[in-house]
């Protein structure tokens, strides 16, 4: 049956399942034209049919107008808090408390296990089968009415089919990671504040008195929990969210255990995931699954005995910042290091944080002596993210930028307008040398196995090496190597044999391997092939350098400049001597390849390349290799178990080459 209706409700589920993939998901699955398409056709469904149109329909959820303040209401059942426990012990004496309270035919029950989220707590409540209210928790007893913010998020069901007299359920309201990221770039951009967290990003969304700008934030909904109207054949928690998930209602992680090990298990794994989900959570919570039980066990003054919270180690402590020590890069940038007093941050102990720059420095008004916050979110470098000005110490002292570089003393240069500060000594400056040695030999390189970051700085700390062209020379010092490091001869061997075989190697790999600011990679090999050998890109001037793909001003000011330095140009003439060298490359106009103009993703595994070097034929043909798919892009080179992004190119329209059909191009 096509009745309008009918067809109202189809266009209405789709659109709720497309906003859900874009705004929750930040993953489309159609194209904007196509969502607009599915929406016009609503709309004019509606306007023909005004008698029809429904409640929850998209369309309507432009919000209402501003509210003068928020009306508070008494929660029908409270809304509690959850006790904590933070490690293995506490959770098991978690466990024997319930397991107390349980004759023993009801002993060691199955856990119920769900993802902590990281939002706010809401009760929605439904009558008939419609949405007539959204209350915050408040103190728990009393919260306020934001019926109308919640109305205007994309994943949440504003009628059920299920149309029981009351039915009240309680979940989560969240920002997810990408719509935060893209929020706050918006807000910076109209030169507001931008939010700390994605926590106070919806909390602030939910208290907007004008629901037109709530509708605006990509907030979502997550259910955890029916308090009332749950049908009685279901008897645990984990039917009872099957059940909401069957009413339209989106939910997080949901996992049944049976042991305490099997539970660390299973928190140790969400804790390595935690980073790559699309929200942010601060741990598990841990209930009975069996709902009898649950009554049974009953309450506490302010939490249930039957469920707790395991939560993650913090990720954000405070600590007191005492010095700044400026690190000089491979290309002479000053990055500021706060060394704090050391604290221990998700069961690492940290005494370095990043400030990022000056510009940081002046943006967080950080001072030596000041407490502050300290992030470290996974394997990323502590940051700095917080002071506290309040608690700011007389004696505190303000930061300013070295104006000589702390390893060679030359003159620290800050362009106008730039938070990058850098030193001027380039090639003679120490610590340039010891990254300029270590990009030397990287993979992508020159690629000098075994000749790893600690052996290089051990040669060049004992003088073995000072600049790249020395380690041509190391053959001369076998006998001091093996004193040294105490590598034993056939280590010594292995890697003099190792940098003798870099010496072949090709025109592009040995452009980046000298390490010339702002060439990487890719320029690299454009200007190789625009220059087709050295000692012509070696003489080029600036407008010759312009004209390679990718090579403006500032690259080409640096190329200039790097070819310029003496220094630099004996380097280059030992290496040559001692015997590095490369096929020729043939004179190819870069401007006239087989895949000139065109932008490729590569996506699954490929069997027979690894895509670093299906990276580089691509590149070889002309092509632009970026890591995401857009309108813009011309092909997706898909290996196996490829995932989202041939979706995301079959609705674009894109192009998808299999590995066969690659191998076939470049050959
Ligand atoms: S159940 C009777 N489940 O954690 C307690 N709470 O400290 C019912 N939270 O304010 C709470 N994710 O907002 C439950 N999967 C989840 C949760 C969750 C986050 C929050 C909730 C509450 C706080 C409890």
């Amino acid at each position: 049956m096509n009745t309008i209706y009918a067809q109202m409700r189809r266009l209405i589920h789709q659109l709720k399942t497309h906003n859900h993939a874009y705004y929750v998901l930040d993953n489309p699955t159609i194209s904007d034209d196509e969502y607009d398409r599915l929406r016009r056709q609503l709309i004019e469904l509606e306007q023909q049919n005004p008698s029809l149109i429904q409640t929850d329909s998209p369309i309507n959820q432009v919000g209402d107008k501003p509210l003068p303040f928020f009306s508070q209401i008494t929660h029908t059942i409270p809304m509690l808090s959850l006790g904590n426990v933070f490690n293995q012990e506490d959770l098991q004496n978690f466990m024997r408390r319930v397991n107390d309270r349980l004759a023993d035919n009801q002993k060691n029950p199955t856990y119920e296990v769900e993802l902590k989220l990281d939002g706010l707590a809401v009760a929605l409540i439904y009558e008939k089968g419609i949405l007539t209210q959204a209350i915050t928790r408040g103190d728990g007893q009393m919260g306020e009415d934001i019926t109308q913010n919640i109305k205007t998020i994309r994943n949440l069901p504003l009628i059920l089919d299920h149309k029981v007299e009351r039915l009240e359920i309680r979940g989560e309201v969240l920002m997810p990671k990408a719509g935060f990221a893209k929020l706050n770039a918006q807000t910076q951009k109209n030169g507001e504040k931008t939010f700390a967290n994605p926590r106070n990003a919806a909390a602030g969304s939910l208290r907007q008195l004008d629901p037109n700008i709530a509708k605006n934030r990509p907030l979502a909904f997550y259910a955890y929990s029916v308090v009332q109207g749950l049908p009685d054949e279901i008897h645990t928690q984990f039917d009872a969210l099957a059940w909401l998930n069957s009413l339209g209602f989106s939910l997080s992680d949901v996992k049944l255990c049976n042991h305490a090990d099997e539970l660390h298990d299973y928190y140790l794994s969400v804790i390595e995931k935690r980073q790559n989900l699309p929200f942010e959570i601060d741990g598990l919570v841990i209930k009975v699954n069996d709902l009898n039980l649950q009554k049974q066990l009953g309450f506490l003054s302010r939490e249930p005995r039957w469920a707790t919270a395991y939560k993650f180690p913090a990720q954000t402590v405070m600590t007191r910042l005492n010095a700044i020590e400026w690190q000089v890069g491979r290309t002479g940038q000053l990055t500021p290091v706060g060394k704090l007093d050391p604290v221990n941050i998700g069961g690492v102990t940290v005494s370095n944080a990043t400030l990022h720059n000056i510009g940081e420095i002046h943006r967080l008004d950080v001072r030596v002596g000041d407490l502050v916050s300290v992030h470290r979110a996974g394997d990323v470098i502590p940051k700095v993210t917080r002071v506290w000005k309040d608690e700011r110490p007389a004696n505190s002292q303000t930061i300013t930028l070295p104006t000589h570089c702390p390893v060679c003393n030359s003159p620290v240069i800050l362009p106008e307008d730039e938070a990058l500060a850098r030193c001027s000594g380039g090639l003679y400056c120490p610590a340039q040398q010891q990254e300029a040695l270590i990009h030397f030999v990287s993979r992508k390189a020159m690629d000098i196995d075994g000749l790893g970051e600690r052996l290089l700085i051990g040669f060049f700390a004992h003088g073995l090496i000072k600049n790249v062209a020395d380690i041509y020379d190391l053959k001369n010092h076998a006998s001091e190597l093996i004193k040294l490091e105490k590598l034993g001869e056939k280590s010594v061997n292995n890697l003099l044999n190792a940098i003798e075989v870099s010496k072949k190697t090709t025109l592009p790999r040995f452009i980046y391997a000298l390490g010339i600011r702002s060439v990487g990679e890719s320029t690299a090999l454009n200007l190789a092939k625009q220059f087709g050998d050295l000692d012509s890109l070696m003489q080029a001037n600036i407008d010759a350098l312009q004209k390679t793909p990718d090579v403006g001003t500032i690259t080409a000011d640096s190329i200039v400049d790097f070819f310029q330095a003496e220094h630099n140009r004996k380097v280059i003439e030992r290496l040559l001597q001692a015997g590095v060298h490369w096929d020729s490359m043939e004179h190819t106009d870069a401007n006239n390849q087989p895949l000139d103009g065109q932008s490729w993703v590569i996506t699954g595994t490929l069997t027979s390349m690894g895509r670093d070097e299906a990276k580089a034929k691509l590149q070889a043909l002309g092509a632009k290799v970026s890591s995401s798919v857009s309108a813009k892009t011309s092909a997706l080179l898909a290996g196996e178990k490829a995932g989202s992004k041939i979706d995301k190119a079959q609705n674009l329209g894109i192009k998808i080459v299999t590995e066969a059909e690659f191998l076939a191009i470049i050959l």
